[in-house]
């Protein structure tokens, strides 16, 4: 469970990127793995985790200054899987942030190879994304600051351009006060890039959520766009507590736009 509210947790989570350089403490480790030992996704397909030690398997991260201690995640590649670690791996990092442990997703800059080593990576697994795990420091590096003002970190796209009432032409005009609050925390939501791929169409209760491809053949064995979407539902389920449903409703969707799944409400 986590323990402060969860729309907060999503509100206020932001990547970190400079840790103060001390230890993740035993105690905050077995708190992280208890919580790990909880998480499940409504894809039912199992993600691993596996706590990472800095120093006793030389991980290091371009971006990143001060962690000690990174999560890796891994899961079989199968259909849905890159949704399912999306979904898992956010659940993990929210309940960090709850903890005070701040975290970034990693998918590009790593020294890969180090890390799926490390996580003892198998044929027929697929390792999407790792996170640091650390206490933040108060001040961020000159690099983070750079970095966030380059790819835009702390905006989002407005409503009106994500959410969508029965077809892509008519914006959203949600009265549930559940469901908007379920809506924001999509739009808080980190992506890859910040590129925000989401888009949502709802048809009554459902609430049809579909991909806008923006990073497409960045990399050939999995489509990190795809963990975004698995991000976003894993905010709006929470939130809204929506069951999920994969079943393509009959609406033109735009070029490069494809359907994921939906939450019924
Ligand atoms: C799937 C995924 C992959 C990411 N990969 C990287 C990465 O390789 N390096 C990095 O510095 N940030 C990475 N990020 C973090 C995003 O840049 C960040 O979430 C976004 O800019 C929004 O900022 P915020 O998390 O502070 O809200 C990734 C995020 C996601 C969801």
């Amino acid at each position: 469970m986590l323990n402060m509210d969860i729309k907060e947790i999503i509100r206020t989570r932001k990547s970190v990127r400079t840790f103060d350089g001390t230890a993740v403490t035993d105690a905050e480790k077995e708190k992280l793995n208890e919580y790990i030992g909880t998480i499940d996704t409504p894809y039912d397909i199992p993600v691993k985790f596996v706590l990472l030690d800095v120093k006793e398997h030389g991980l290091s991260s371009p971006v990143i200054q001060g962690a000690q201690l990174y999560i890796a995640g891994k899961v079989q590649k199968v259909q849905h899987s890159e949704e399912a670690f999306g979904y898992a791996f956010e659940k993990l990092v929210l309940y960090a942030w709850s903890l005070g442990i701040g975290t970034t997703w990693i998918g590009g800059t790593m020294d890969r190879r180090a890390f799926e080593r490390a996580a003892g990576l198998k044929d027929g697994e697929i390792m999407p994304c790792v996170s640091p795990l650390g206490h933040p420091s108060p001040k961020r590096s000159v690099k983070e600051v750079a970095m966030r003002a380059a790819i835009k970190a702390d905006k989002r796209r407005p409503a009106d351009e994500l959410f969508f009432d029965r077809d892509f032409a008519s914006p959203l005009q949600e009265d549930d006060e559940l469901i908007t609050a379920g809506l924001e925390a999509v739009r808080y939501a980190p992506s890859a890039v910040n590129k925000q791929p989401w888009r949502i169409v709802r048809c009554g209760r459902q609430y049809h959520f579909y991909e806008k491809h923006g990073l497409r053949g960045a990399d050939a064995l999995w489509d990190v766009q795809k963990v975004d979407m698995g991000i976003a539902l894993c905010h709006f389920m929470t939130v809204t507590g929506g069951r999920l449903s994969i079943s393509a409703p009959s609406i033109e969707a735009p070029q490069d736009t494809e359907y994921i799944a939906t939450v019924i409400c």
